[in-house]
């Protein structure tokens, strides 16, 4: 949700942090600032908009200082201006943050009361106050603890202070913080994509723990303020994935990926000599396990609901998903023989992490999905199943939806097989189908002319609908919120069945109407549905796969054909025209691809 850095280095800081916030910029971009410490006072300067704007703002190359702190933002308290940017600093103690303070309000009451004097409308800014007034009466790593037993809510934090300038103290609840190590300094971040330019041994902090950066030393403390040891960690250098290379976007980078990603997920699981599924490490033993629970957000609560649809056809496993936001506050009940899968492609997302967390504390099964798998879900789950799409760093998810349903799919298939509820013949079958996936999605990529002239048609309407049966369904609301979260338009993904029971009112003369037709067994029922808003005027967007028999409808405004695949593995080429779609929509709006408005790639706040 926002960005942090700070450094403790032999040599001045301030480049090295505004390069890193410029990594950072996928997690929040609405104000950005830089403090650093030198000759002893704290130098804090920040403004509204992107790090380039702080660039042309301030003569940053003339910010003198070994030690600081940046901060990339995304709001949550306080609206988008250069008075609520982080770093929010008193007379002696600066800190950039992460998080939500949800005691911010009592506690700046309290603190207004010893005369502290508050300058914005953020949360954050109560952590600075705080701090100050506990190191009045502690020394630091007292006043540290004090403080952070005093903050309900999450937080990562980096705070410098004007009067110890050789050392950065780093704190995190709730909100992912790493510390990296270099020759001669070292680091604290957000995350690892942050660090990978200047290291690849990182610590990852767990949570109520803090720690002290020095050039030359790091020290990790639990809660209670006693010193403890972390492991470091060896990242893979992949520096390329890091790197739009020749794309405009990193959007459109990580659409063409998709047949290598998949492939490569396919060559993690698939054992093609003996068309066997190979899940290493599975801890349950599988007559343990009797209904399976996806949780996830966004796109990733869509490739839950995808995975129902195969989990209900593949296994005699009983099905239920939720989305992390709504499954964290239900009135549950777990069940010992039910496997909680948490879908996330950060690993980071605030609501599936408290999801987990609230299994974890109920000694449930669980298991995550997810591509980051040094991510805080992949660490606190009991297993992981990594999706290996590398860095997907375009805010709008692609590459990671169709690695998120790949290994579900893979999942669902070994379960099968594991509880004797499929035919192993079929199964082989399926399997060798999997391998078909690469070359096909690389075939539905060439979809390109067609999708760029139809866009124009979704950013002048004023709403959309996107319709799909069974394994269609959840590709509907896939393409919909592609649509919503790159060009800003209204589209709604709905059951292609449910349009009669109120929303087909919505319909009128020329508005465009997406609907996912494969022809699998559901394909006469929404063809029936298609004619439906036809016949009310809708301009029908139709995709499905090619075949030699003729569509059983006139008036269809475009057709799209996919190539042809078991029905199982359709909804992976139906989405690809969506996404294009969703792209080039975005593309003739001029809007930020990879990082539209509002939004953030990892929503570490609730
Ligand atoms: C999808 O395009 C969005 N970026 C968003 O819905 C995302 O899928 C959601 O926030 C979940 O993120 P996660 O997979 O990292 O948990």
């Amino acid at each position: 949700m926002c960005g942090i850095i700070g450094i403790s280095s032999n040599k001045p800081v301030s480049a090295s942090i505004i390069s890193s916030l410029k990594k950072l910029e996928y997690r929040g971009y609405d104000s950005a600032g830089i403090a650093t410490l030198f000759e002893g006072e704290i130098k804090e300067v920040k403004s509204e908009g992107r790090v380039n704007t702080l660039e042309q703002n301030f003569d940053l190359k003339n910010l003198k200082g070994n030690i600081g702190i940046g901060h990339v933002r995304w709001a949550t308290h306080g609206i988008p201006n250069s008075v609520n940017a982080h770093p929010h600093s008193s007379h002696n103690v600066s800190v950039v943050h992460n998080g939500i303070i949800e005691n911010s309000t009592i506690l700046k009451k309290y603190l207004t009361t010893k005369g502290h004097i508050f300058k914005s409308q953020t949360d954050t800014e109560v952590i600075v106050h705080l701090i100050t007034e506990n190191l009045k009466s502690n020394e630091l790593e007292e006043a540290i603890k004090k403080t952070l037993k005093q903050l309900h809510g999450s937080f990562a934090l980096g705070i410098v202070f004007k009067d110890i300038p050789d050392l950065i103290v780093g704190a995190r609840r709730g909100s992912p913080l790493a510390v990296g190590y270099g020759p001669s300094e070292n680091y604290l971040g957000s995350d690892s994509y942050a660090l990978k330019s200047m290291t690849n041994k990182i610590t990852y902090l767990d949570d109520g723990e803090f720690c002290i950066i020095k050039k030359d030393q790091v020290l990790f403390f639990n809660e209670d303020g006693k010193k403890i040891n972390k492991k470091i960690l060896e990242l893979s250098s992949d520096e390329s994935s890091y790197d739009k290379g020749d794309f405009k976007h990193f959007m459109a980078k990580e659409i063409e990926e998709q047949p290598t990603t998949v492939k490569t997920g396919i060559k993690e699981y698939v054992d093609k000599t003996n068309s066997d599924i190979n899940i290493y490490n599975f801890p349950w033993n599988i007559n343990e396990i009797n209904s399976i629970t996806l949780i996830g957000c966004g796109t990733a609560y869509h490739s839950c609901l995808m995975a129902k649809y195969w989990f209900e056809e593949l296994t005699q496993l009983d099905i239920s998903i939720d989305i992390a936001s709504e499954f964290r506050y239900r009135k549950n009940r777990f069940k010992k023989d039910t496997l909680y899968i948490f879908v996330s492609q950060s690993g980071e997302t605030a609501d599936t992490y408290a999801a987990l967390d609230l299994c974890n504390k109920n000694n449930m099964k669980t298991c995550a999905v997810v591509n980051i798998i040094e991510s805080s879900i992949a660490r606190d789950a009991n297993f992981v199943l990594p999706i290996h799409c590398g860095p997907e760093i375009g805010v709008a998810s692609t590459k990671a939806f169709l690695g998120q349903i790949l290994i579900l799919y893979i999942l669902a298939l070994k379960l099968a097989s594991l509880r004797n509820e499929i035919n192993q013949k079929i199964y082989k079958e399926k399997i060798k189908d999997l391998q078909k996936l690469p070359n096909l999605i690389e075939k539905s990529l060439l979809i390109d002319n067609d999708i760029q002239a139809i866009s124009s048609t979704f950013n002048e309407a004023k709403g959309s609908m996107f319709l799909g049966r069974g394994l269609s369904y959840p590709i509907a609301l896939e393409g919909a919120l592609k649509l919503k979260e790159l060009s800003y338009v209204h589209a709604e993904g709905y059951p292609a069945g449910e349009m009669k029971h109120g929303p087909l009112a919505l319909i009128e003369d020329g508005m465009p109407v997406v609907v996912l037709a494969p022809r699998d067994s559901y394909y006469k029922k929404t063809i029936s549905n298609m004619q439906e808003v036809i016949a009310r005027g809708a301009k029908v967007l139709l995709i499905t796969n090619k075949s030699k028999d003729e569509i059983v409808s006139e008036n269809i405004w475009e057709t799209i054909e996919v190539e042809n695949i078991n029905d199982d593995l359709l909804p992976f080429l139906l989405t690809i025209p969506l996404q294009k779609l969703a792209y080039y929509s975005a593309l003739k709006k001029g809007y930020d691809i990879d990082k539209p408005r509002n939004l953030a790639k990892s929503v570490t706040v609730e």
